[in-house]
């Protein structure tokens, strides 16, 4: 069994990870941006090219021959690596480009669903021409309480909220029409108040199967504070639904993956087969959907994979064959804390690049995830981005999040994490908001 893993950072090596503890011991070759120790560690060999550029990755995977492929992040499944993986005979879990569109285009997915009656959408309108009234005028029908999202992939950095990044509506007018400018087209929708949460399901067609539900925190510093990053942490819970969570919330993102699903294969005709991440947030008119991605997420899948108790490379050929079924997932009863470990400057500069950076031994109840470092002789060297995420695993989130601070604060080099995540503090927080939103 040989699996060409196209990834990167901490996400690929978590699933380098959940895919080498297969009983079927994988032969598992990657095509990575950049060297990573972690997937080194675990790959027979390491190509490194970047991801977007087809030619190279077609050229070592006619060479490696695998058995199939998993492409990991958003820009060349989104792009269609997936399909022209398939043009040479190779299947991957990963959508095709057309069943990518739902994360690719915001646009393309509220409109899925308006269409096929799945009643998650706040109010929303796609615009297409630069005519500055009509944008003005349905800014104002929502009170100046919107959401301005460029219709594109724009690694995370497209969506811009009233209140905290555009002020007003002449704000809002200006950042629309440069997104048209930009890519042709813009959404533009209600804001949204609630709770919000990662459900993320493994799907092959009409198949679909949910992971843990998560929380991330996007924002770089304590309290919820600072610019949005790709991630800071996220928290799973033992019993995989969340502590401000009820049954019919997680019923109800549950029931959004499998109709948006199915929307998908009604749509275009052919199946999605790979990760559905719905980005849900529970709000006083129930469960809404904020986005989809079509790939894991990252620190997400730091999470949830370590949990997975059962076959990973069955799960992926399951996906592929369109044979997946609920008695091949199992994942443990156990609650998880991820915290990244970042560079001190992240993710304002890169000033800390090259520095040194140790981390800790860990036991059987944390893992490290390596993400931008590098490593020569030993020596781990700091990247700009996000280091490594640190993931404790307890019986409780408080478990969790106490193995996995303990094991933050021993690392050694110009780095820094958020303490907060995790914290009961944070977590009654979040309560306190969904009952606030609740009782409106
Ligand atoms: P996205 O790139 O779609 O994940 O959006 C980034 C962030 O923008 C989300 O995690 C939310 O915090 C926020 N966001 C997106 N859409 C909405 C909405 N309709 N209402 C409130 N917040 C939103
Ligand atoms: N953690 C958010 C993402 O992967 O998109």
């Amino acid at each position: 069994m040989k699996i060409l893993l196209t990834s990167l950072a901490a996400r690929g090596h978590a699933i380098a990870d959940a895919l080498a503890r297969s009983p079927q011991n994988p032969e598992i070759v990657s095509i990575v941006p950049a060297k990573n120790p972690g997937i080194a560690a675990l790959a027979s060999e390491q190509f490194v090219a970047d991801l977007m550029d087809f030619d190279a990755v077609l050229d070592i995977a006619k060479k490696v021959q695998p058995d199939f492929a998993f492409v990991a992040p958003d820009d060349p499944i989104g792009a269609g690596l997936t399909d022209a993986l398939e043009d040479i005979g190779i299947a991957s879990v990963a959508p095709k480009k057309a069943l990518a569109q739902v994360e690719a285009s915001k646009g393309f997915t509220r409109d899925l669903l308006t269409k096929h009656g799945i009643d998650a959408s706040p109010a929303y309108k796609v615009f297409t021409e630069t005519d500055d009234t009509s944008i003005r005028s349905f800014l104002d029908e929502l009170e100046g309480n919107y959401v301005v999202k460029y219709d594109a992939l724009k690694g995370g950095k497209g969506v811009k909220v009233s209140g905290e990044h555009v002020h007003s509506i002449d704000e809002g007018v200006a950042y629309a029409i440069e997104c048209i400018e930009e890519c042709g087209r813009v959404v533009i929708e209600e804001k949204l108040i609630g709770v919000e949460f990662s459900l993320l399901s493994f799907v092959s067609g009409t198949q679909v199967i949910d992971m843990p539900a998560v929380q991330d925190h996007k924002r770089a510093y304590e309290g919820d504070t600072g610019p949005n990053t790709g991630g800071m942490g996220t928290y799973s819970d033992s019993n995989h639904s969340l502590p401000f969570l009820n049954a019919s919330d997680l019923e109800a993102a549950s029931l959004l993956n499998k109709q948006t699903a199915k929307a998908l294969l009604d749509e275009c005709g052919s199946p999605f087969k790979g990760i559905l991440y719905g980005g849900f947030i529970a709000t006083k008119k129930g469960i809404q959907l904020i986005e989809y991605n079509a790939r894991f997420g990252d620190p997400e899948a730091l999470n949830i994979l370590p949990l997975l108790e059962s076959d990973f490379v069955d799960i992926c050929q399951g996906i592929i064959n369109e044979e997946l079924s609920e008695d091949m997932v199992t994942f443990a009863n156990k609650a998880t804390v991820c915290k990244y470990i970042t560079p001190e400057s992240y993710p304002e500069s890169k000033d800390n690049k090259g520095e040194g950076v140790t981390l800790p031994d860990v036991g059987d109840n944390a893992r490290i995830f390596l993400g931008d470092v590098s490593e020569s002789d030993g020596t781990l060297t700091l990247g700009g981005s996000r280091t490594a995420g640190i993931v404790g695993i307890g019986d409780s989130i408080a478990e969790a999040e106490a193995i996995a601070q303990k094991l933050c604060k021993q690392v050694e080099g110009p780095v820094r994490f958020r303490n907060d995540i995790g914290t009961q503090e944070v977590i009654d927080q979040r309560i306190r908001l969904i009952e606030e939103v609740r009782k409106g």
